[in-house]
């Protein structure tokens, strides 16, 4: 893909991968992570290749049609994505119109936040908050998430707590896309790692033998993170 700055990311990457599973996306900075959940759902279009999901060309659909893929598939974003003067129990309503209360309520106690309905995001910790942003994805009641960089900036506790939201997003069936380098994290819930690397796929395969790799481009990713992995 290409930008109008000229700059090009993800030229060669290639992967295949299954809507059922939890697959890991790691790859240093500006390696095209975000780019490829971007491209995933249809809001960066590729200049050159194809872009499949659930077996519809990506890069071909309407926007009519995105916009239900992207309620089949919604994409949390990096960073806030909360309307800071709603109440959760807003939130999460104004991301599915039309969603029933019993819906709303729903999604909020999947993520363990059925107290917290008429609080607002910034009464709450950056754990919490994430937690309210999956549940704005939970309430369309996915196929498929793609979550970018979920635990990133949150402390152990609220990590843990976003990671058993994962625990049983998966166990219910779920699949995702999860841009982390988490490892702890990665190394309890993924099925697969996709390594994003020079525009290609580096590599994309079993967590474990991602983590074991002697390889030194897959040593470099994995290295300065193994203390936090093993540890807790
Ligand atoms: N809209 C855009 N216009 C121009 N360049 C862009 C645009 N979006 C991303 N890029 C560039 O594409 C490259 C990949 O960006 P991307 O955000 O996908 O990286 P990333 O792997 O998610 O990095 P990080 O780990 O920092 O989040 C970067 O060099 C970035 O500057
Ligand atoms: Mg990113």
């Amino acid at each position: 893909m290409r930008f109008e700055s000229g700059r090009r990311v993800l030229e060669g990457l290639s992967a295949e991968l299954s809507t059922r599973e939890l697959t890991f996306v790691v790859g240093a900075s500006g390696a095209g992570k975000s780019v490829l959940c971007r491209l995933a759902v249809g809001l960066v279009q590729p200049e050159a290749g194809r872009v499949e999901l659930f077996g519809e060309r990506v890069d071909r659909l309407p926007e009519r049609a995105l916009r239900t893929l992207r309620q089949r598939a919604p994409y949390l974003v990096q960073g806030p994505a909360l309307l800071d003067w709603r109440t959760l129990r807003e939130n999460v309503a104004l991301a599915a119109p039309g969603a029933s209360d019993d819906a709303v309520r729903e999604a909020l106690t999947l993520v363990g936040l059925e107290e917290a309905g008429d609080r607002l995001p910034t009464e709450l910790g950056p754990g919490a908050k994430k937690r309210a942003a999956i549940a704005r994805a939970l309430v369309l009641k996915p196929e498929y998430l793609l979550l970018d960089e979920p635990t990133t900036g949150l402390d152990r506790r609220a990590a843990a707590q976003v990671e058993g939201v994962l625990a049983s997003v998966k166990e219910r069936g779920l699949g995702a896309l999860v841009v982390s380098h988490d490892y702890r994290l990665l190394r309890r819930l993924a099925d697969k790692v996709l390594v994003v690397s020079g525009g290609r796929s580096a590599f994309l395969g079993e967590p474990e033998t991602f983590l074991a790799s002697s390889e030194p481009e897959l040593r470099a990713l994995t290295e300065p993170f193994m203390e936090s992995a093993t540890d807790g």
